[in-house]
């Protein structure tokens, strides 16, 4: 696992975003930290789970499984490593009714290929960034230092798994349709995001 130095100071500064994470958000989540982190621990499964649903899907695609494989264990590694801490703290995992964030950016996926192997990319992509804005938050904000300690870790990783994703589309798609997708995709993610859910989630 890569991580960075726990010394240095998160920053939440993001180019997939259209905004930033509203501060109703940060209270919510810092007053149900044990809530938050069973749907963290989720979020990581969910993340190695769409890694590995794209590698099925484009099982011939040069270069992809060769990303997406790697990124799928580590997803896995921060799963394992938000369980171990619900453990310590005496909790454990289920299944907790998921904020309409993801399966409402998912529609957007169009159906038709290659569109709909450039949407799952910057979706996978915007869903990275925005967990590593909110785990910027978290990390800085949360009043426990066991909880900042941990969210500084897992916070680099995402960020770089979203660059991974848009180097994967790059690779394959011109820089101009990419922005001009991702700049709709960053709307509608926006959108979704700006009544706040009333569920605390890493996506509400
Ligand atoms: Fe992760
Ligand atoms: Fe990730």
């Amino acid at each position: 696992m890569e991580l960075g130095s726990k010394k240095s100071k998160p920053s939440s500064k993001n180019k997939w975003l259209l905004s930033s994470t509203s501060s109703k958000w940060l209270k919510q989540a810092i007053d149900n930290p044990i809530e938050i982190l069973i749907d963290h621990a989720n979020c990581e499964r969910k993340a190695a789970g769409v890694a590995i649903q794209l590698m099925f899907r484009y099982l011939a695609e040069p270069g992809l499984a060769e990303v997406l494989s790697p990124l799928a264990r580590e997803e896995l590694e921060h799963f394992e490593k938000v369980l171990f801490l619900l453990h310590a703290r005496g909790s454990c995992l289920k299944q907790l009714p998921a904020p309409p964030y993801g399966g409402l950016l998912v529609k957007n996926v169009r159906k038709e290929e290659p569109s709909r192997m450039l949407d799952s990319f910057l979706v996978a992509g915007l869903i990275e960034a925005r967990s590593h804005e909110r785990m910027t938050l978290l990390a800085l904000h949360s009043p426990e230092e066991e909880l900042r300690d941990l969210y500084s870790d897992l916070l680099r990783s995402e960020a770089r798994h979203a660059h991974l994703y848009w180097h994967l589309a790059e690779e394959r798609f011109e820089k101009k349709i990419i922005n001009s997708r991702l700049k709709e995709l960053a709307v509608i993610e926006t959108a979704i995001l700006s009544n706040l859910h009333s569920a605390p989630r890493m996506h509400s």
